[in-house]
């Protein structure tokens, strides 16, 4: 009795395999494949090296570099953009003086929210080197209703949070371009969007915010064309986004010469301990 119900169960499992192959060729052979055209990967690039200085294994800052990027962001970016982990002291860091750091924060064109000492309510007032530096917005849905209901994320760490790093801030940053002839209508950007193919969904809320040479003054002699301008920001970018690089390089070599001094010392010890043995 046992075996029959054994045979009827294991013919149960195979008829289930059988009508499960031939649903599944079934459903592949008749489903259109979908053109990979209509799908925003098709049309997406990968970002091109931005080759800072801060990248490879002997990384390190270019202070100038990284003052002319503070420039584009103070005068481009931080007008929608904050830099909520960065103090404006933390500038003393990329080169800036005591001093200069004051001035900047007390020139800051973006005010932080305060106290009236007086009566107590709520107020604004001028940046000092210990603030961090301010977002634009008071809140989010301010954020959005100033930008197309997109938020501008605060910058801070953006270099580490997106894949691709520096490369992709910078092809972001240089990536706008005219939407292609035969992109499909659901693919073409809305109302506001620019078309960037760099950007994930294609389309981004942000309109193309380095459009021209001389946008930033610099004061190095640099030509300020949009694809310097892309450059330094996104190196100031690195440098908010991991301000210690340089020392964990350092410490890296160091580590690395260490380890190298204490092989060769093992493998001497072990060349003498067992030079008797080995009968040299
Ligand atoms: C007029 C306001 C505005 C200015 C100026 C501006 N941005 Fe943006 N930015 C936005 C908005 C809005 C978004 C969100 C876009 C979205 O989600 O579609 C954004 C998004 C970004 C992103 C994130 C993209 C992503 O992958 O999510 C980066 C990086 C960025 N901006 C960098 C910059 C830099 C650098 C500058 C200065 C050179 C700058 N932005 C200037 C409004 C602005």
């Amino acid at each position: 009795m046992v075996r029959p119900l054994g045979i009827l169960v294991g013919l149960g499992f195979c008829m289930a395999l059988v009508f499960a192959l031939v649903t599944t060729v079934w459903t592949m052979a008749t489903t259109p494949t979908e053109d990979p055209k209509n799908t925003p990967y098709f049309w997406q690039q990968e970002p091109r090296p931005a080759n800072l200085p801060s990248s490879g294994p002997f990384a390190q800052f270019d202070r100038v570099q990284l003052q002319r990027g503070f420039r584009v962001y103070k005068e481009v970016c931080a007008a929608c953009h904050g830099l909520n982990l960065v103090s404006f002291r933390n500038l003393e860091a990329i080169g800036y003086s005591e001093d200069q750091v004051k001035t900047i924060a007390a020139e800051w064109p973006i005010q932080t929210p305060s106290v009236d000492p007086n009566t107590g309510e709520a107020a604004m007032r001028a940046p000092i080197p210990t603030d961090r530096f301010p977002s634009p917005y008071p809140n989010e849905i301010a954020a959005r209703a100033a930008n197309n209901n997109a938020i501008p994320p605060d910058l801070s760490l953006i270099v580490k949070a997106r894949a691709g790093h520096q490369d992709y801030i910078y092809s972001l940053l240089t990536g706008y371009r005219d939407v292609p002839a035969e992109l499909p209508e659901a693919l073409r950007p809305g109302v506001g969007l620019s078309y960037n193919p760099y950007f994930a969904s294609l389309n981004i809320a942000m309109a193309n915010p380095l459009t021209g040479e001389g946008q930033v003054t610099y004061d190095d002699g640099t030509r300020a064309t949009p694809d310097q301008m892309a450059r330094d920001v996104t190196a100031f970018l690195v440098w908010t986004s991991e301000p210690k690089l340089e020392n964990r390089i350092k410490t890296g070599w160091a580590v690395l010469g260490f380890l190298l001094i204490f092989t060769i010392l093992a493998y001497m010890s072990y060349r003498s301990i067992w030079a008797e043995k080995k009968g040299r």
